[in-house]
């Protein structure tokens, strides 16, 4: 008899992040594509974590993360965003934003359920539904300032929509939701008993002085949402693969935790204790946005002379070009192309839809030391299609 093995992901691929990645190892290409830093962590709190090591926190510690760690994060949110919110019940750690994700999904959704996703969109939301039975409701952000566009989920809402994945500051765009964004939310959420799951990875990586609006900041919307954060995206320590989730639905946390409690019961010890330790110096990530502006101020000046015309970024580690005005060259083609010929990597931001809408657009990760973005657009200047 012969075995076979029905995937549940048919239509999933090797994602495109790793296929540039090996794309611009092959051709030597400066590697703007992945979202990654490429300066260095803080020495400090690989020092804290060193020391916990040292000091014995080497073993499985509590299921629902380290309860210092908790509880410090816990004052944290609270002091940032005003929302009270308890240790115990209220925030769990997991390895990674990417893993709350997919738990979040998998505890709340049943087969049939409706998801409504804004695209271009992080790829992991469509397959973590897909996989659970969920049917993904797609609806494009506004081509101008990918903008919400409000009146069409208002349209979209059925019997079955069972949750809004929200994500601000924005991966691909660097767009960032605004008061009025959440405010209308808040609303459907009462009206429709929906629930939200805010994937706010890019926090403390916002610029220009805007304030992240958090479901946090909103106690009505969070009992009925889950938040999900990265310490790799807040430390520059993306390898850590370290974060957690955040809901007063005390329901939906408890769900969480089942699924959690099976999957990878409980997460890196040393870690959590050495990020006790260093959430002491809130410097660390309140000084973050200005840091990260300046990356961005500077690789928006320097391609100022490269014919790629800029979108607006306000957050996030990106920064994406259009280059309609200059060819038709599908863009997952044009990666290719300013991989091969010109060795910079970039992901085409088709590949942020689940249709491949192609709007002649590549996403270029601007988190690098100042002399990687230098080398990058001097590769740039004189690029022809
Ligand atoms: C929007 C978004 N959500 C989640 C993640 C994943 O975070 P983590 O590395 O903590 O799994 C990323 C990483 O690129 C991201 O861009």
């Amino acid at each position: 008899m012969s075995s076979f093995i029905y995937s549940k992901l048919p239509q999933v691929g090797t994602t495109i992040f790793t296929v540039m990645s090996q794309l611009a190892a092959t051709h030597n290409a400066v590697n703007l594509g992945q979202g990654f830093p490429d300066f260095p962590m803080s020495a400090e709190l690989i020092a804290c974590v060193t020391k916990a090591m040292q000091d014995g926190a080497n073993q499985y510690t509590h299921m629902n993360g380290l309860p210092l760690l908790r509880e410090q994060l816990c004052q944290k949110m609270e002091h940032l965003y005003g929302t009270p919110l308890h240790a115990n019940d209220h925030i769990t750690i997991t390895p990674g934003g990417t893993y709350a994700i997919y738990t979040a999904i998998t505890a709340l959704l049943q087969p049939g359920d409706e998801v409504i996703v804004f695209e271009p969109c992080y790829d992991s939301y469509l397959p973590n539904i897909i996989i659970n039975g969920g049917i993904p409701v797609t609806i494009a952000l506004n081509a101008n300032d990918y903008s919400i566009p409000w009146d069409e989920v208002n349209d979209k809402i059925t019997t079955k929509t069972k949750l809004i994945i929200i994500n601000s500051p924005h991966n691909p765009t660097g767009a960032v939701l605004q008061a009025s964004d959440l405010q209308q939310l808040e609303a459907i959420v009462a009206q429709k008993g929906i629930f939200v799951l805010s994937d706010e990875v890019y926090e403390h990586l916002i610029f220009d002085g805007i304030a992240h609006q958090s479901v946090c900041r909103y106690p009505n919307l969070l009992q009925h949402s889950m938040a999900v954060f990265s310490f790799g995206k807040t430390y520059h320590c993306t390898g850590w693969k370290l974060g957690y989730c955040i809901s007063t639905n005390e329901q939906w946390m408890q769900e969480f935790r089942k699924v959690h409690q099976f999957n990878v019961f409980s997460c890196n010890t040393p870690m959590q204790a050495g990020l006790a330790a260093y959430l002491q110096h809130p410097d660390a990530y309140l000084t973050l946005g200005t840091q990260m502006q300046a990356h961005r101020d500077y690789f928006q000046q320097l391609m100022q002379s490269t014919p790629l015309q800029a979108l607006p970024s306000y957050g996030s580690y990106f920064q994406c070009y259009s280059y309609a005005h200059l060819s038709d060259m599908p863009d997952k083609e044009a990666a290719v192309y300013l991989t091969e010929q010109y060795g910079v990597a970039t992901i085409p931001v088709s590949a942020f839809y689940a249709n491949g809408t192609d709007n002649k657009v590549l996403r270029f990760c601007f988190a690098k030391q100042f002399a990687t973005l230098e080398r990058a657009v001097a590769r740039l200047n004189d690029l022809q299609f």
